[in-house]
C-alpha cells in the first residue's frame, strides 16, 4: 500500500501552472519561467504533503482566503523565493558607496543623517557589507553623525536569519581578513560560525517589506537606495514602476543602484545616470 509521503508529487497541468503562477506574480512581482515549472511543482508538493493536502486546488483555496491563507502564504513564498546572496556580491556597486560618502565627507556636504535602503536584502549579506564600508568611512573620519541602514524582504525567515547575523566560514571569504576581524565575532559553542558584531546589528533594521508596496511603505529620504537582483524576476513595465517610485525617495543628490543590465532603458526626469560603466548608478538631480 502507498502512503502519501510516498508518492510521486502529482504533475502540475497546464491550467493549475497558470494559476499559480498568477497568484505568485500578483502577489510577489515574480514570474516563474516555464522551464521552471519543475522547481514549482517540487515546492507545491513537499508543502502539500507537510500539510497532508492531496490536491493542488485544495492547496489554492487555502492560501487564497482569510487570515490563515496569509500566514501559509507567508511560509509558501519563502520556498518559492531566490534568496541566494553573498557579501560583497557585487564589488564595484558596494565600492562606489564608499566613494560616494567618502566624497560627501572631503567635500563637507554630509546632511544631518545617512539613510540607506537595501530591498530585497534576503539574509542580511548586501546590508551588512554596506554596513561595513560606512562604519569604515566614519571611523577613518572620525564621524559618527546620526546613520542607518533599512534592510527590507519578503521572506520572514530570510529576515530572522538576518536579524540574527550569524554565517559559517565560507560566507566570509569575499571580506578581507582585517575586516573579518572588525566586523565577525566567533559565536559561542559553534563551531565554524561568526556573527556580525553588535555596533554594525544595531545599525541594521530589518523589516518585512514587499517591493510591491513600495509606495505604501513609510520611508524617510534615501541618501542611498541599493535594489540588486530583485527587479530581474519581474517583468519590464513592473520593474519601470518600482524603480520610479524609488526615485521619489531619494534626497537630492541621493544615489538609487540596481544590479548591472538589470534596467536598460529606464530613465527618469530627476535621475541622471552616473558615468561610471562599472555599476548601475543614478543620481537624484
Ligand atoms: C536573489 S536575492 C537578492 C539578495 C540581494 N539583494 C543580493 O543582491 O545579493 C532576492 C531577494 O528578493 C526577495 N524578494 C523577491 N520578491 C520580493 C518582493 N516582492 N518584495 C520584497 N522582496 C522580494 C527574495 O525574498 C530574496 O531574498
Amino acid at each position: 500500500m502507498t502512503t502519501w509521503s510516498l508518492q510521486t508529487a502529482p504533475e502540475l497541468s497546464d491550467l493549475q501552472f497558470e494559476q499559480w503562477n498568477k497568484l505568485l506574480e500578483a502577489r510577489t512581482g515574480i514570474q516563474v519561467a516555464p522551464h521552471q515549472r519543475s522547481f514549482l511543482q517540487i515546492q507545491l508538493s513537499r508543502r502539500m504533503r507537510e500539510l497532508g493536502i492531496k490536491h493542488y486546488a485544495q492547496y489554492y483555496g487555502q492560501v487564497s482566503s482569510g487570515v490563515q491563507g496569509m500566514v501559509e502564504w507567508s511560509v509558501l513564498v519563502d520556498r518559492l523565493v531566490v534568496k541566494e546572496t553573498s557579501f560583497f556580491r557585487h564589488r564595484d556597486s558596494i565600492e562606489f558607496v564608499r566613494r560616494f560618502l567618502q566624497n560627501r565627507i572631503n567635500n563637507q556636504s554630509l546632511s544631518d543623517s545617512f539613510e540607506v535602503w537595501s530591498l530585497g536584502c534576503a539574509t542580511g549579506e548586501e546590508p551588512y557589507s554596506l554596513a561595513m564600508v560606512i562604519n569604515d568611512c566614519f571611523e577613518l573620519a572620525g564621524l559618527d553623525p546620526y546613520h542607518g541602514i533599512t534592510a527590507t524582504d519578503i521572506s520572514q525567515p530570510a529576515l530572522q536569519s538576518a536579524r540574527e547575523g550569524i554565517y559559517g566560514k565560507r560566507k566570509l571569504e569575499p571580506i578581507a581578513t582585517d575586516e573579518q576581524a572588525r566586523y565577525f565575532k566567533p559565536c559561542d559553542g559553534e563551531r565554524e560560525s561568526y556573527q556580525i558584531v553588535d555596533k554594525l546589528r544595531d545599525r541594521v533594521c530589518f523589516s518585512h517589506g514587499n517591493v510591491l508596496s513600495v509606495a505604501e511603505m513609510p520611508m524617510v529620504k534615501m541618501d542611498i537606495i541599493f535594489c540588486q537582483n530583485v527587479l530581474i524576476y519581474f517583468r519590464r513595465w513592473r520593474r519601470r514602476e518600482i524603480l520610479n517610485e524609488l526615485a521619489t525617495r531619494l534626497k537630492p543628490g541621493g544615489i538609487l543602484m540596481i544590479g548591472l543590465g538589470e534596467m536598460v532603458d529606464w530613465t527618469h526626469p530627476n535621475l541622471q545616470r552616473v558615468a561610471d560603466e562599472r555599476v548601475q548608478a543614478y543620481v537624484y538631480v
